[in-house]
């Protein structure tokens, strides 16, 4: 399990009992991830990465929709979603037209979303075409795409293990390549110092190899996980500091292996805020009070934290005195010492500096259904802990996909429609069929706080949130599991809703909502 928690356990339960439960699962968790065979022997049996054209102009703004069925691409979505033979299905082509408008948490739109429903489909007996109905308009902020970044000020420490990056289900190397990376398999200027604990020589080269092929600026070097895991943590800093390309950076970056920044340039923009030649300590506390009477007040690594240089030497220069045996022993808060800690342990012990808060950095300590956060409209610069097995499960990578051609802006961007469908965009559409009758402007709570949830852990940093909709008939939601950048520059989206998904009931142990499973397909287009 290693890295992801390198930088703190970010719970400890207070009695003994859920304690012992929670280091049963922990252990649970860790053997899974140990011990899962993997049928991935080598990283180049992972999933290529897309390549993303450059959207042109040559697109044809009256082309028809295309309203073909094809049965091989739906009986593929059967096989990978266990979708019945029956299912309701509907497509829509969405043109997205750039504008000169600020991003908005939520556009109202005067057009219905699905106006002719849902089709029934037989998957083994598909008819050639489905409803066809003209693109819907959204407008959206003329909001830049990662084609264009320049994040050489950038350089990023991440440690992690060789089986973890090779893992067929939790590998980041494609998430990683999002964000070091123009989109199009070269660099975006941005560099990685990328540890792997206790790697043969092999694993190192052939990490390096792939992950450069993928156009990463990447330099691999080994650790020994024989070192005190918050040292290891600690050491990373002044690895990064002493790196050559150390001139050309403004922000040094640590972060776990399950870290993911959508939109670069707008980081990059945060950034430019705050004077670099100073002392800067940048990150974001937890989301739930309990970690931070646990643990302490301290930018929590899983959400990213950023380094001016003097800084990060001034914590070179005290690495021995920071690390002694004596300092990790005060960095344990009853889970183990804590990376996090021994790191705003030295930095407030030497320096007068303190952490500034980012707060669209997400360390995101939820567990459970996370839609509530990820359909609140919001813009993170980045986001954690989605990978499942103890935390929330989401797909970021494939929702951030959306930016190659309608801008940074648009991922998670909220459009509701007259019908009472709301696009969370790369994460949702939802459906109300008593209408948008609750605040859209608070979070839903489907999520909870671990593991002690008093209902009001997380509001100093979500904002209180409004009751959840599940069971209650009033909500159903389509999940976004796959999207694709087509050749001419459209972004293909499938979102999935299954039948026996425990939430959409008539109460918790009521009737289901829907009798079959539905897929809906959004593509969308530039005008
Ligand atoms: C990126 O920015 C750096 C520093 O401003 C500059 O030296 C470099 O030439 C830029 N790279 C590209 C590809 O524009
Ligand atoms: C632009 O997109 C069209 C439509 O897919 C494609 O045929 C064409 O080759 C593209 N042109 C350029 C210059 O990439």
């Amino acid at each position: 399990m290693g890295a992801s928690m390198a930088t703190g356990g970010s719970f400890a339960p207070r009695n003994s009992f859920t304690r012992a439960l929670f280091l049963t699962v922990f252990c649970f968790v860790l053997f899974i991830y140990t011990f899962k065979p993997s049928s991935m022997e080598h990283i180049e049996h992972l999933r290529p990465p897309q390549m993303h054209p450059q959207p042109n102009n040559s697109y044809a703004p009256e082309r028809q929709s295309d309203c073909t069925l094809k049965q091989s691409s739906l009986m593929q979505l059967q096989e990978t979603y266990e979708l019945g033979d029956e299912i309701e299905y509907a497509r829509r082509y969405v043109r997205f037209n750039r504008q000169d408008i600020p991003r908005k948490a939520i556009t109202k739109l005067d057009t219905d979303l699905f106006p002719r429903g849902f089709d029934s489909i037989d998957i083994r007996n598909p008819p050639p075409r489905t409803t066809c109905l003209k693109p819907i308009d959204v407008p959206v902020p003329r909001s830049p795409i990662p084609y264009t970044v320049n994040a050489s000020e950038l350089l990023f420490g991440i440690s992690t293990t060789y089986s973890r990056l090779t893992d067929e289900e939790i590998s980041p190397i494609n998430e990683w390549a999002h964000w070091l990376t123009d989109g199009n398999g070269k660099s975006n200027g941005a560099g990685l110092i990328l540890r792997l604990i206790d790697a043969s020589q092999e694993e190192l080269e052939e990490a390096r190899h792939v992950m450069a092929s993928m156009g990463m600026d990447v330099k691999v070097y080994p650790t020994d996980s024989s070192i005190e895991m918050a040292k290891r943590y600690l050491s990373l800093l002044p690895a990064l500091y002493k790196d050559s390309s150390r001139p050309n950076r403004k922000f040094l970056v640590l972060g776990d292996d399950d870290t993911f920044y959508p939109s670069m340039h707008s980081l990059l923009h945060e950034l430019s805020q705050y004077d670099h030649k100073k002392d800067l300590y940048l990150g974001t506390l937890s989301e739930d009070t309990n970690n931070i009477a646990r643990h302490g007040s301290q930018a929590f690594g899983g959400a990213g934290v950023f380094f001016s240089l003097s800084l990060a030497k001034k914590v070179a220069d005290k690495f021995d005195h920071c690390s002694t045996n004596e300092k990790i022993g005060e960095s344990d808060t009853g889970w183990g010492p804590q990376g996090d800690i021994l790191l705003r342990k030295c930095i407030y012990e030497n320096t007068e500096t303190t952490l500034t808060l980012m707060r669209d950095l997400h360390q995101l300590d939820i567990q459970g259904d996370p839609a509530g956060f990820y359909e609140a409209g919001l813009k993170p610069l980045s986001l954690h802990h989605f990978k499942g097995g103890m935390w929330h499960k989401a797909r970021p990578y494939e929702g951030a996909q959306i930016v190659h051609a309608c801008g940074e802006d648009c991922f998670l961007q909220r459009f509701q429609t007259a019908d009472d469908f709301v696009i969370s965009n790369g994460f949702s559409i939802a459906y109300y069929p008593h209408g948008v009758d609750f605040n859209l402007h608070q979070m839903e709570k489907t999520f909870t706080a671990a593991p002690d949830d008093y209902g009001w852990n997380l509001d100093f940093m979500l904002g209180p949130q409004r009751k959840n909709l599940l069971w209650t008939g009033r909500k159903v939601a389509w999940e976004l599991m796959e999207s694709l950048v087509q050749h001419d520059g459209s972004v293909k989206q499938i979102y999935i809703r299954k039948a026996d998904d425990y939430r959409w009931t008539y109460g918790k142990d009521g009737n289901r909502m829907f009798d079959k499973d539905g897929v809906l397909e959004l593509i969308w287009i530039s005008s």
